[in-house]
């Protein structure tokens, strides 16, 4: 059995329907306290146990480790605005950092010493060379990334210490939904280009900010690695296998190693939904590097994964999403 923090959530709930697909008869415990995520985003499974808890809750936590049979953890629960995060750095190293070191204490206390850990390209800042491999410096330029790297080294510390084995994934940009249709990406405020441009596709949205044209980029807009969200979970689940499999801590990058601007993404959302997608052009947002493209090549080799969906395929699962949300 695992315990999933944040399984309510975007990347959580899609990693919730892929692993018990791939393993069936298995159960899982979920902790979140629906600040961001949707109850109705977790199957109506009797696999599914549902916790509406905090994460940094040492007592609840504890007790759940000594009532259910949890081997390992995969810890999506955070804060995740990077905008926010620079208006509120201590709301952000609250939730990211203090709440994981609370759920680190309740997992050593129960020794439940395996975790999947959602980390970030957030924990790079600029880039010095692209794509980004693991070795790349970790200088983070905003506070977001900042509570990404400081709980990996608290992961670290835990590892060479205490023998904890920790799995590190370094997530590029989530995108998409499940090809069933029945989950996707729902954010208050939302913030991600793709929802965004899709819903000013549908008339949601009056227009869509391009923040900046002037990069040194093909065509002067920011350059992202947007990777499907069940790719994601697939390799979650191969993460999982590899920490039964005894195979220590790693960091390992999630991505494509392609990039796509963000004029590129508009047209392939104007190519799949067959509507205009107007947008404006603004100034450059403080703190948005030209360029985040994966090398994801270790993933490959130690995961044994690599990503099924291309960019078109990204896009239509996202925008069959998106005329039909259920939350
Ligand atoms: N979406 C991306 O592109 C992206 C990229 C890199 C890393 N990540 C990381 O992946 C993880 C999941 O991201 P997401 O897009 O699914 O975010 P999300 O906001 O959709 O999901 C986070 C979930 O965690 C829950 N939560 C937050 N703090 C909690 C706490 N203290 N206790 C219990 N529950 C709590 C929220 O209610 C929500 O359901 C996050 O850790 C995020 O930093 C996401």
């Amino acid at each position: 059995m695992i315990l999933v923090t944040g399984g309510a959530g975007y990347i959580g709930s899609h990693f919730i329907r892929t692993y018990l697909s791939r393993t069936p008869g298995s159960a899982l415990v979920v902790v979140d306290n629906l600040e961001l995520g949707h109850k109705e985003a977790l199957p109506d499974s009797a696999a599914v146990y549902f916790l509406h808890q905090n994460t940094g809750d040492i007592g609840v936590l504890k007790s759940v480790f000594e009532r259910f049979p949890i081997r390992a953890v995969v810890h999506f629960a955070a804060s995740c605005y990077v905008g926010e995060s620079e208006q509120n750095p201590l709301k952000y190293f609250q939730n990211n950092v203090v709440q994981s070191l609370n759920l680190f204490q309740a997992m050593e206390e129960t020794q439940v010493r395996k975790i999947v850990f959602s980390s970030s390209c957030a924990t790079y800042g600029n880039p010095r060379y692209s794509p980004i491999d693991e070795e790349h410096p970790q200088e983070p330029v905003n506070v977001y990334g900042r509570t990404k790297l400081i709980v990996e080294q608290a992961l670290q510390a835990l590892a060479s210490r205490l023998g904890w084995s920790c799995v590190m994934l370094r997530y590029f940009n989530a995108a998409g939904a499940d090809d069933s249709g029945l989950i996707g990406e729902s954010h208050d405020p939302e913030t991600h280009l793709i929802p965004l441009a899709l819903q000013t596709a549908l008339g949601k949205r009056e227009c869509l900010e391009v923040y900046g044209n002037d990069y040194d980029t093909t065509d002067g807009t920011c350059v992202r690695d947007y990777i499907h969200v069940s790719d994601l979970a697939q390799a979650h689940c191969e993460a999982l296998n590899l920490l039964e499999a005894g195979a220590g801590t790693q960091a390992i990058n999630l991505g494509t190693t392609s990039g796509a601007s963000v004029l590129e993404i508009i047209e392939m959302c104007r190519q799949v939904t067959g509507k205009d997608i107007p947008y404006r052009l603004m100034p450059r947002r403080a703190g948005d590097p030209p360029a985040l493209v994966a090398q994801a090549g270790k993933a490959g080799r130690v995961l044994n994964w690599k990503p099924g969906y291309d960019l078109r395929r990204i896009i239509e699962t996202a925008w069959s999403w998106e005329k039909n949300r259920r939350f």
